[in-house]
């Protein structure tokens, strides 16, 4: 039986960079955005371009430098968020507008002060606006999992009519449980007539901790497209995380029979890109990328890894990219293999950061014969480098 395809749309640059504390200037968007692209994620949500001048500058530099993954652009259905998201995309490869409007009676009642019919009408006309500039629409019913269910599948129905090739279901609060993503995806799947036309995403935040969970129920009910962000970050307690879905994918193929283009032995430098650049550590118990993720401290735990590390890892620190060097670090490296190696951690650095940090490493190889990645990851995150 063949294997049916998930995209993979990371979103880190842009619900990401919305949570406090991870925002980034121009060339940390562009460098993460070249990462994110030798990760393999299929689309790469890189900002909300009419929120500033300088959103807009980072969405036109990545639009520019990466060349194998569709660019999308945020904007609310409004003529001059469509305008400009086309604007600072148009020179990607794989152009893609990504409109959106709230479809819950709260919303629409208390942010948009608008009726059902008014807000349907107006998906429609902004959808047909978007397709007008850009050759792919994407359309998110904001707040779809407390939308009722019959009024959503008209939204969903005329959005597609009007011409989004992709239609995202988003759990914008973090509300629904399992069941529920899996009830709201099912009836679209099945009761609009012209879904074919069109790919089903699901956007699940963290709200509950429910955020993979959540995503997993949806691709069971036929959702062919998972948003997400490196590490879970994004608006509140974030959103579902690349590297756990694209580990569980691969862990639990059995269970979840998709194939996607995630390169996972690039997440572990993905990661520490991300924690490098906007200087938040990652917690060490953190799934698939904390510090003690394949760390085994205890005897018994120790005992039977010796064994057969089956015993207790359920995937090996490779398949993540956590680093097993042939390449030993000690008192008689030089500045350029140290270098070299801070690079395929993930660290982004000044060549005077290097430098500084090239003199404590010296010392600690001193006392240490052999020097690891995890004394290096030590060394870089006690110096405060980045801060
Ligand atoms: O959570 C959400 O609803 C969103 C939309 C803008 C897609 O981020
Ligand atoms: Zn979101």
């Amino acid at each position: 039986m063949e294997k049916e395809r998930i995209y993979i749309f990371d979103t880190t640059l842009r619900d990401g960079e919305q949570a406090p504390g991870y925002s980034m200037n121009l060339d940390e968007k562009i460098r993460m955005a070249m990462q994110l692209e030798s990760l393999g994620v299929d689309i790469l949500e890189a900002g909300f371009s009419i929120a500033s001048p300088g959103d807009f500058a980072s969405v036109q530099a990545i639009s520019r430098a990466v060349k194998n993954v569709t660019v999308a652009a945020l904007a609310r259905a409004l003529p001059k968020d469509i305008d400009a998201a086309w604007e600072s995309i148009k020179e990607a490869r794989r152009p893609r507008v990504h409109t959106f409007l709230a479809t819950s009676d709260i919303h629409l009642e208390y942010k948009l002060k608008m009726s059902r019919q008014q807000a349907l009408e107006k998906a429609e006309k902004m959808v047909a606006y978007a397709r007008n500039l850009c050759p792919e629409v994407e359309f998110s019913c904001e707040d779809a999992s407390r939308t009722d269910l019959d009024y959503l599948c008209r939204v969903v129905e005329r959005a597609i009519a009007a011409g989004a090739s992709v239609i995202n279901l988003p759990d914008t609060v973090g509300y629904a449980t399992p069941d529920d993503t899996f009830k709201m995806v099912s009836t679209v799947m099945h009761k609009v007539p012209n879904i074919d036309k069109a790919i089903i995403a699901v956007h699940c935040h963290n709200d509950l901790g429910l955020g993979i969970a959540n995503t997993l129920a949806g691709l069971k009910a036929g959702a062919r497209q998972a948003e997400c962000t490196l590490c879970g970050i994004g608006e509140r307690s974030g959103n579902a995380s690349l590297e756990e879905l694209a580990m569980i994918m691969r862990t639990r193929n059995d269970e979840y029979p998709y194939v996607n283009a995630i390169k996972t032995e690039e997440i572990y430098r993905s990661a520490r890109l991300l924690s490098s650049i906007t200087g938040v550590k990652i917690s060490p118990s953190k799934a698939i990328v904390g510090s003690n993720a394949f760390a085994h401290e205890s005897g018994i735990h120790q005992h039977g890894m010796m064994a057969n590390s089956l015993t207790y890892e359920i995937m090996t620190p490779e398949s993540v990219g956590v680093l097993t060097t042939s390449l030993v670090l000690g008192k008689h490296s030089g500045q350029h293999a140290f270098e070299k190696r801070l690079e395929d951690l993930g660290y982004a650095l000044s060549s005077e950061e290097v430098t500084r940090l090239f003199g404590e490493f010296k010392n600690l190889a001193d006392r240490k014969k052999t020097i690891t990645d995890k004394d290096l990851i030590a060394l870089v995150e006690s110096t405060n480098v980045p801060s």
